[in-house]
């Protein structure tokens, strides 16, 4: 499997293994299953302060609560870009009536589905993988293809993804999901800090990825601006604030207007 791909197989560890825990977050019974083997190697072969990062942790549970949220304030149209080995649509409580899309590469589906035939797992909602490379202009066709309504709103969710993209490319897709999302739509995506990549203490880590061939290229300290461009007005969390700590983030949480520092950023935008 390509590098990146593996990522998603090592989210659905981590996934699994907070799962185990009595004080979880959320429970992911399928995890294990889409992590196999290749998923664990990957997460038991970093250095213990990366596996203890319970940065993943809290970010499933902050955007399993912004899908009950925006689900339950309308929304019947939820788009997984780049999901990989995602699990909502299985694991969360889905309104009558939700679609959610799929989107990701053919072989990360295709596996992802013959592991989910095997425990015969059943979705929640009508759900449709769509097979695209997010990286091309063809993806919203396939989109519209597979029976999403550009005329009504919906719910985009990139988790994990734009950090292993290039600066054009990651402006290529906000572009791609502009015209797709109509006033009140909403999207939640999680972005690294320009300062994350440069800080001195981030580069073993940073190299180690290089080394692994998932490189983390994009990050900015304004994700206020990189949306309000694309026309989505952000509220921007950071782990540990208010709303995105669960008792669990370790770490204090700096105020943005101290410069300089690595931040991840939980963003849930409005389409204006
Ligand atoms: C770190 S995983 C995150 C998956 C999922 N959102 C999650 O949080 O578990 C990154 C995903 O991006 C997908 N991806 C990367 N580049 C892509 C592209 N050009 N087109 C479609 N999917 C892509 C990979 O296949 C992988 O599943």
């Amino acid at each position: 499997m390509e590098a990146i791909a593996a990522t998603a197989r090592w989210t659905a560890a981590v996934r699994a293994r907070e799962s185990q825990r009595q004080d979880r977050l959320f429970d992911d019974p399928l995890a294990a299953a889409l992590a196999g083997e290749e998923g664990f190697a990957r997460l038991d072969a970093e250095p213990e302060v990366a596996r203890e990062n319970p940065f993943i942790v809290i970010r499933t549970r902050f955007f399993d609560d912004w899908a009950r949220r925006v689900t339950a304030s309308g929304l019947r149209q939820v788009v997984l870009v780049a999901a990989g080995m995602d699990t909502r649509a299985f694991r969360l409580p889905w309104p009558p009536g939700t679609i959610l899309w799929e989107l990701d590469r053919s072989h990360v589906l295709e596996l992802k589905q013959s592991l989910l035939d095997e425990v015969k797992a059943l979705p929640g909602c009508d759900r449709r993988p769509v097979n695209v490379d997010l990286a091309s202009s063809g993806w919203p066709v396939q989109l519209r293809d597979a029976g999403f309504d550009m005329a009504s709103p919906s719910a985009w969710l990139a988790e994990g993804f734009f950090q292993y993209l290039e600066a054009e490319d990651v402006e290529r897709v906000l572009a791609a999901i502009a015209p797709l999302a109509v006033p009140g739509s909403r999207f939640g995506l999680d972005l690294l800090s320009q300062d994350f990549l440069q800080h001195e203490w981030m580069q073993p880590y940073l190299r180690e990825l290089e080394r692994q061939g998932t490189p983390w290229r994009f990050g900015t300290n304004s994700p206020e601006s990189l949306l309000a461009a694309h026309g989505w007005r952000a509220t921007v969390t950071e782990p540990g604030s208010e709303g995105a700590h669960f008792g669990r983030w370790p770490w204090p949480v700096l105020p943005r207007e101290q410069p300089g520092w690595p931040r991840s950023f939980l963003i849930d935008s409005v389409r204006e």
